[in-house]
């Protein structure tokens, strides 16, 4: 069993790779995606998205692209893998309107022929040992094609295949189908791992049974529970676990927060630490009052010391 951390922009960055990687659990991550469109893209821009090129994690950390032009989604994939990626992960999923209006992401998934050129021509430019991989939705309006599209990309010469179990069209309401997961996995000769809302360790019970896949993405069920996978991980086992604490989770969000603060411009202060809240607020109510005192706030000290106030309330409980 194989359990990976999900890509999610503006939210999941080297800081917090780093968080997760040390609470445990998971194999694996994959950058924020990097948008290709007619250039080369700079040597800094790869290290920006995926500083654990020079500063390994325990894990291997897939730098994601994004684009539809497969020869420089070729010339970029081995530019990453000349700085030191240990892997390259092709994005099909991606549901925003800027990106799909410029033909990148879910709506590439209306054009099956594409699909194949690009890991075609991305598995020819980069060096055996580094996998070429991918990550796609169950189809752009509607579900339909993810056979045909999975085994393109199959074909292409793709090591792996992330699902997320929903077309672009049902955006991020449940359910996930994770039968369709099961689905592509029948026919398809590669790993398949199965991606969609899977926020706890029952929740991973009926998708392995749905979807015949061992192996899973979790995304925003990790921000809401950072110790789900190994939770998974203890339940398969048959042992029992004990849930991280919040005083725990209150360390980790200040050191989150100070690391940020340090990494993006000051106008974006705070952000991220906001998308993690949000989600925990779903697994421990401390969150949402934490989030609800800073939401309006774009203060580095404000933001900080409302961090730490909790942290100190957290541990002298
Ligand atoms: C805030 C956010 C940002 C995301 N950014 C990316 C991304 O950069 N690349 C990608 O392939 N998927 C991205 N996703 C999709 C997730 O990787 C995942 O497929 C999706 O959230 C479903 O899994 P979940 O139900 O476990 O969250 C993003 C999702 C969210 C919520």
């Amino acid at each position: 069993m194989r359990i990976y951390l999900a890509p999610m922009e503006g939210v999941v960055d080297h800081h917090l790779r780093k968080i997760y990687a040390d609470i445990g659990g998971i194999d694996l991550c994959v950058t924020e995606f990097i948008r290709v469109t007619h250039t080369r893209l700079p040597e800094k821009m790869f290290r920006r998205y995926c500083p654990e090129m020079s500063d390994p994690l325990p894990i291997p950390v897939r730098v994601q692209l994004l684009g539809s032009d497969p020869e420089m989604l070729a010339i970029n994939a081995y530019a990453a893998a000349r700085y030191g990626a240990p892997g390259i992960d092709l994005n099909f999923g991606c549901p925003a309107k800027t990106v799909n209006k410029n033909r990148g992401g879910a709506c590439l998934l209306n054009e099956p022929e594409l699909l194949f050129e690009i890991a075609r021509q991305v598995r020819q430019a980069v060096p055996n040992s580094i996998p070429v991989t991918a990550k796609i939705r169950l189809g752009y309006e509607s579900r339909t094609r993810y056979v045909e599209n999975a085994l393109a990309l199959a074909e292409g010469g793709i090591a792996e295949l992330v699902v997320h179990g929903r077309s672009k069209t049902d955006g991020y309401r449940p359910p996930a189908y994770w039968n369709c997961i099961g689905e592509i996995r029948e026919r398809l000769a590669i790993p398949v791992i199965a991606n969609g809302e899977i926020w706890t360790v029952d929740d991973y019970r009926r998708c392995r049974e749905e979807s015949g896949c061992d192996h899973v993405m979790l995304g925003r069920g990790l921000l809401s529970c950072p110790d789900l996978a190994l939770a998974i991980r203890a339940d398969q086992a048959g042992e029992a676990y004990q849930p991280m604490t919040w005083p725990h989770i209150a360390e980790l969000l200040l050191k989150f927060q100070r690391e940020t603060t340090d990494s993006y411009p000051l106008q974006f202060c705070g952000n991220r630490l906001k998308q993690w809240l949000m989600y925990l607020q779903r697994q421990y109510p401390q969150a949402h009052t934490l989030f609800e005192t800073i939401k309006k706030s774009r203060d580095p000290h404000i933001i900080e010391s409302a961090v730490r106030d909790a942290r100190d309330l957290a541990c002298a409980a």
